[in-house]
């Protein structure tokens, strides 16, 4: 909540049948504490009603250039002068090539033109016409003049045909957006972070796990990658989708999570370990469903890999590469977190009480301290859980500086 607050986006929706989807792009945008200002060329206003968009942003739309009313009041120019972010979205073929060839014949054109904001172009269209070989330059000429353009999804088009030209989810709009308002102060740096349980299975239809829910790592990797981070995210079993823009690798085991992990952490500058790793396993997993006998079962476990153990081990003295691991505990939580931070040869700690309430598994929030190598202890209120991550960003931030 509130990740745009004191912001102002300028939303132009072009004439496609995805302006319907604007509505809900410029709700999420208010929702989020954005101050929005809509701008719609006369193609938009046959897909959708000014009214509508003008009640979700809460304030008059712009359509006409020539509107002697809103010009009076606030003039294309001040509108584009006044916009920390302009999103174009749908944005047609049509707007793209005006505004890859400078054309300025009408509201939006204008303020693409007369803004020095961040634009981030969201294409939408039939798939013929976005892979068009027309279209392909004009999005090249936009991304050479420093103007982003979001790839569509792909999927099944009102045209009824397949193919790239969807326009993607608000979500995947607004991380974007978020990611150019964003200082990239991880720029050119690799991160990789581990999330989620694991499932260390006893039979083909049972499995040891934990409540993690993923939500701490999936934070953590969000908030590196809008401080343009090149991020990869590990995740056990998790409900969450993958975060737009991050190379995500699903595992299941604690040895599959070790794999992936191992094999991609020499080549990172940081590694954070989220992950609620399973630290046993079964013995033996039954090649058939365990059938119910009249006894009690008793399952021998087995030692997982400590996959944070072998980072800190493996990870080579004077290579800069910061190393943060988590403690989740239910007591003696700054001692056990002391205690795994010099035995696994970490730089930070990221403490949290699983007993605490607005802590530890399922919620949105956290409450953690975080520890660095000398002992000094920072406790931190509760946060929800991207602020949690963005704390331990700056932290990670100022080591690698
Ligand atoms: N971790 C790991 N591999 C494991 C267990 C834990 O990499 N097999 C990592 C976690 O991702 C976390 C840190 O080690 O960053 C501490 O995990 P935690 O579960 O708190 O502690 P353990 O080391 O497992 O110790 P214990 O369960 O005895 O508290």
């Amino acid at each position: 909540m509130g990740r745009f607050k004191g912001r102002s986006i300028l939303v132009g929706v072009t004439g496609g049948i995805a302006a319907y989807k604007a509505a809900e792009l410029v709700r999420s945008f208010v929702k989020e504490g954005a101050g929005v200002q809509v701008v719609m060329t006369a193609g938009a206003r046959q897909f959708i009603t000014p009214l509508t968009l003008q009640v979700l942003s809460e304030q008059p739309v712009a359509t006409d250039l020539f509107d002697l009313g809103l010009e009076s009041q606030i003039g294309h120019i001040q509108l584009a002068r006044a916009a920390h972010l302009v999103v174009v979205a749908p944005a047609t073929a049509n707007v793209l090539a005006k505004a890859a060839a400078g054309v300025a014949d009408d509201y939006l054109t204008t303020v693409l033109l007369a803004t020095t904001a961040p634009v981030l172009f969201c294409p939408a269209m039939n798939s013929r016409m976005y892979e068009h070989a027309v279209t392909r330059r004009n999005i090249e000429a936009l991304r050479q003049v420093g103007y982003f353009v979001l790839e569509p999804d792909a999927g099944f088009l009102a045209c009824h045909e397949e193919g790239a030209g969807r326009l993607p989810d608000s979500e995947v709009i607004l991380e974007a957006a978020s990611r150019l308002l964003t200082r990239p102060t991880l720029k050119g740096r690799r991160v990789l972070v581990s999330a989620g349980p694991t499932w260390e299975p006893l039979d083909p239809v049972r499995f040891i796990t934990n409540p993690s829910s993923g939500k701490m790592g999936f934070a953590v990797a969000r908030m590196a990658a809008r401080r343009s981070a090149d991020v990869t995210l590990v995740s056990g079993p998790s409900a969450l989708r993958d975060p737009p823009g991050i190379a995500t690798v699903r595992v299941r085991t604690a040895r599959e999570m070790e794999q992936a992990i191992l094999e991609r952490a020499p080549g990172m500058d940081v590694v954070i370990m989220t992950a609620a790793v399973g630290d046993y396993r079964p013995a033996d997993v039954a090649p058939q469903k365990i059938k119910k006998g009249a006894v009690e079962l008793t399952l021998q476990l087995v030692r997982n890999p400590d996959i944070l153990a072998s980072l800190g081990r493996s990870r080579p003295p004077g290579a800069g590469q910061v190393l943060v691991g988590f403690a989740a505990e239910t007591e003696n939580l700054l001692e056990n977190a002391r205690e795994k931070l010099i035995q696994k040869n970490l730089d930070l700690i990221v403490a949290n009480n699983l007993t605490e309430s607005g802590a530890g598994f399922g919620a949105d929030t956290n409450r953690v301290k975080i520890m660095d190598r000398t002992g000094a202890v920072e406790e931190l209120p509760i946060l929800s859980k991207d602020e949690v991550a963005g704390r331990i960003l700056d932290r990670v931030e100022s080591i690698l500086a």
